[in-house]
């Protein structure tokens, strides 16, 4: 028998220029590299060993509480939603949100990867072969329009899981909660991952792990670089650096050069000191009343957090205030 088509909602975001952000964030004091750069095929691999480390608590610490609080959070969201992941989602994650849910009106993946998207797509459909799924291929962090549905749903709700909102810095952060809240509507909402503020003793393993992963996936921007924009990086004298910045409360990955260098990219060039880093991703950790308050300015009421027992990370459920 074959599968059923899966129709397209295609905004056709503009590719992003790797190459010019890179030579914009190098060529900065201090120097910079957007973290959205490292999901290629390798980098994506990569993150998904991370999740699975010792060390990374977050992944295991959402997917449990999506677990063990499902009649709640089924409870709190109610029936009937239409449900958009930003983020292809094919993860647990999903799974299990849309089976706490009561008859949920359709499922809306949101992603710039059209591949990825419709994989995806075809792979959640198979798996819940009576929900409506539509994806749209759209960049989620710009303005998005979503496509009409067969069943108008009683609630909207945008689902944001694993603390990706921890990467954005925070102005972006307020303009994609207020594009959020203006896309879901009032009675609508937003059912976000957040990792905790908590000590150093516990965040910086989880970027710094044994096994060199963490490493190997921030080294892997430079071989990308190297690959896509015919980079020289001598990816040996770079090395790997987390840290927890309290003032700033968040995580800061770097890499770190070990000796006084010139990088060719094309036909640019960047040069290094001994010592000088570039920072490659921020992680901000939040504590529930601080983004709470922060979603509120946007347009939010806190409803509900659920909570690990460790108190590590939570998910929260945000409804859109008229
Ligand atoms: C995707 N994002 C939420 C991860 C994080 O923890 O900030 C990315 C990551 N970077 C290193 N390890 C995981």
């Amino acid at each position: 028998m074959s599968e059923p088509a899966i129709p397209l909602h295609d905004l056709h975001p503009e590719p992003d220029d790797f190459r010019s952000e890179v030579m914009d964030g190098l060529r900065a004091s201090p120097k910079t590299l957007p973290c959205k750069y490292f999901y290629d095929e390798r980098g994506s691999q990569l993150f998904d060993q991370i999740c699975e480390a010792d060390e990374y608590y977050p992944t295991r610490t959402e997917v449990q509480i999506l677990r063990d609080h499902a009649d709640e959070l089924g409870a709190a969201l109610g029936p009937e939603c239409a449900v958009v992941e930003f983020g292809s989602g094919s993860s647990t994650k999903t799974h299990l949100l849309l089976r706490a849910l009561t008859e949920p009106v359709a499922y809306v993946p949101v992603d710039i990867s059209r591949e990825h998207l419709m994989q995806a797509a075809r792979r959640l459909a198979m798996a819940f072969p009576d929900l409506p799924v539509r994806p749209v291929c759209a960049d989620f962090t710009g303005e998005l329009s979503l496509p009409a549905l067969a069943r108008e749903p009683r609630r909207t709700i945008v689902f944001f899981p694993g603390s990706t909102i921890g990467n954005f810095a925070l102005e972006p952060r307020r303009t994609l909660l207020a594009r959020i809240a203006r896309l879901t509507g009032p009675g609508g909402g937003l059912l976000i991952g957040i990792d905790l503020k908590k000590d150093s003793a516990t965040l910086e393993p989880a970027y710094n792990d044994r096994a060199g992963i963490t490493r190997d996936f921030n080294l892997n921007l430079l071989h990308r670089i190297n690959r896509e924009l015919d980079g020289d990086f001598d990816t040996d004298s770079f090395t790997h650096s987390a840290f927890y910045n309290q003032d700033q409360g968040r995580i800061e990955m770097h890499l770190v050069s070990g000796a006084e260098q010139t990088v060719s990219i094309g036909d640019d060039s960047v040069a290094f000191e001994k010592g000088e880093s570039i920072r490659t991703e921020c992680s901000y950790k939040f504590a529930v009343d601080e983004f709470g308050a922060l979603a509120s300015e946007a347009g939010f009421r806190l409803e509900a957090t659920f909570s690990d027992p460790l108190q590590r990370f939570a998910v929260l459920w945000l409804e859109t205030q008229a």
